[in-house]
């Protein structure tokens, strides 16, 4: 099973909770069904594991008299678990069942009789129509990973049946009953602990799950749960802190997360939905990083635009820089100077950025002169949608607005820039940070 299908919604709930999470993943019955399957693997490898200590005492045998007997040597041989379901229990976790389970177990046997008769040979003990039923509770522990225990366990067999091998068929068959009782209550006795031992097994590897993931050279982001899991009718809903942090360095932004929610269509396997929370404390770090920052050279202007980033390009507008510089290429570097801002709506995430834009032109011995500084005030909206585990947009720039901040070369209209501006915004920055910031696998 593939996890193909995200969704992404924002949704805002105005109800306030302890600890608002940034991301919530919600975990569908049909992604139950896949946790069904590690889980089964598991409880079988653990019942193939089940001890059956030796048994030995005397029966009475109609005529022969007291018969001491001894089973030894008992080991599980097959394990089948050909039906099982699990269903979730709103408000604490889930019930697995398991039915028509069938055990096999090969031992020893050994009688005596009549004081010095002896006889021994080996046997098979079919257990069928085992089911067990047992509820396993989800929670978080401290540090943010889930923590599984069993609640309770039933377990029950329906029949057993003991082949013996060797000896004499005619006394065996007079203490079967006694034996198959003896086995019968040594076996389910020990499926119910052997359940629960598989499960806190599964809870050492869960302690072993990350919670922070480091996503590149300046950013991590911790996914740990800042709730224990809600689990209701139809889901199970993670609540993740989903939040960025620099490298190394847990400085918490000037905001918090605000409750969110997800919809409720469920025909996924895994629905994911980040906050707004989650996206401006990645802006706040990599704005500290001093990585929202870029430099724009001529080759990554679309070589479909007329404009070229050179001086005789902006001679047309600003005459000054086609007479000091003839000839030269030039460079832009674009820095935001505060955390950009970025709001959800359905469908819609919009970033507000501050920024400076710095223009250079590129001397022969490739020092960078200054020509003029502008402000920047953009606001783009991307229609968010996820295309293979990726964060996708259909880009739209709503607002640049360019001021002159300081001039190197004497003052010009900064509203003639505006079209080449456009190109750049759209065609070079944009896409940039499409492909840098807006991911998330
Ligand atoms: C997205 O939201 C922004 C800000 O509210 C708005 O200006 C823009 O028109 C919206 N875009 C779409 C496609 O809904
Ligand atoms: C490059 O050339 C400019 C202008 O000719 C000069 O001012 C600057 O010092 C030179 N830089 C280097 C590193 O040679």
């Amino acid at each position: 099973m593939s996890l193909c299908c995200w969704f992404i919604l924002l949704a805002f709930i105005p109800e306030a909770l302890s600890t608002d999470p940034g991301v919530i993943v919600k975990l569908t019955d049909k992604g139950l069904e896949y946790g069904r399957q590690l889980g089964m693997a598991v409880i079988q490898k653990q019942l193939l594991t089940i001890k059956v200590a030796d048994i030995s005492g005397s029966e009475s045998v109609s005529p022969i008299g007291s018969v001491e007997y001894r089973l030894s040597n008992m080991h599980i041989v097959d394990v089948g678990l050909p039906k099982s379901e699990v269903d979730l229990v709103p408000g604490s976790g889930v019930r697995l069942f398991i039915g028509n389970a069938f055990i096999s177990l090969h031992g020893d046997w050994k009688v005596k009789y009549l004081k010095i008769i002896k006889d021994s040979g080996s046997f098979d003990l079919n257990v069928n129509g085992l089911t067990i039923s047992t509820s396993i509770a989800i929670k978080s522990d401290e540090t943010g990973r889930p923590a599984v225990s069993t609640v309770d366990c039933v377990a029950s067999i329906s029949s057993v049946r003991v082949i013996f091998h060797g000896g004499a068929s005619w006394l065996y068959n007079l203490f079967t009953s006694f034996i198959d009782r003896s086995l019968r209550n040594a076996i389910q006795t020990q499926v119910c602990p052997s359940v629960a031992n598989a499960v806190s097994q599964l809870n050492s590897q869960l302690k072993t799950l990350n919670v922070v993931a480091q996503v590149d050279q300046y950013a991590e982001i911790d996914y740990s749960m800042v709730s224990s899991p809600m689990v209701s009718q139809s889901s199970i809903d993670l609540s993740l802190k989903g939040e960025f942090y620099n490298v190394g360095k847990h400085q918490e932004p000037p905001f918090s997360p605000t409750p969110f929610s997800l919809s409720s269509q469920l025909s996924n396997m895994l629905y994911f939905g980040m906050s707004a929370f989650t996206a401006n404390s990645a802006a706040f770090v990599y704005n500290s990083a001093g990585a929202l920052s870029l430099y724009i050279t001529d080759d990554m202007i679309p070589h479909t635009s007329l404009f070229r980033l050179n001086t005789m390009t902006f001679g047309a507008f600003i005459p000054q820089v086609a007479k000091l510089f003839p000839g030269l290429l030039m460079k832009l570097l674009v820095q935001t100077v505060k955390t950009p801002v970025i709001t959800f709506e359905p469908n819609n995430a919009t970033i507000q950025a501050t920024g400076t834009v710095t223009a250079y032109a590129i001397l022969p011995n490739t020092t960078l002169s200054p020509l003029f500084v502008l402000n920047l005030e953009t606001s783009v909206s991307t229609k968010v949608f996820v295309r293979e585990m990726r964060l996708a947009g259909a880009v739209t720039l709503n607002k640049m607005d360019l001021t002159l901040r300081t001039s190197y070369v004497r003052e010009f209209q900064v509203k003639s820039l505006d079209n080449f501006l456009q190109v750049v915004l759209k065609g070079v920055v944009i896409p940039k940070v499409n492909g840098e910031f807006l991911y998330f696998t």
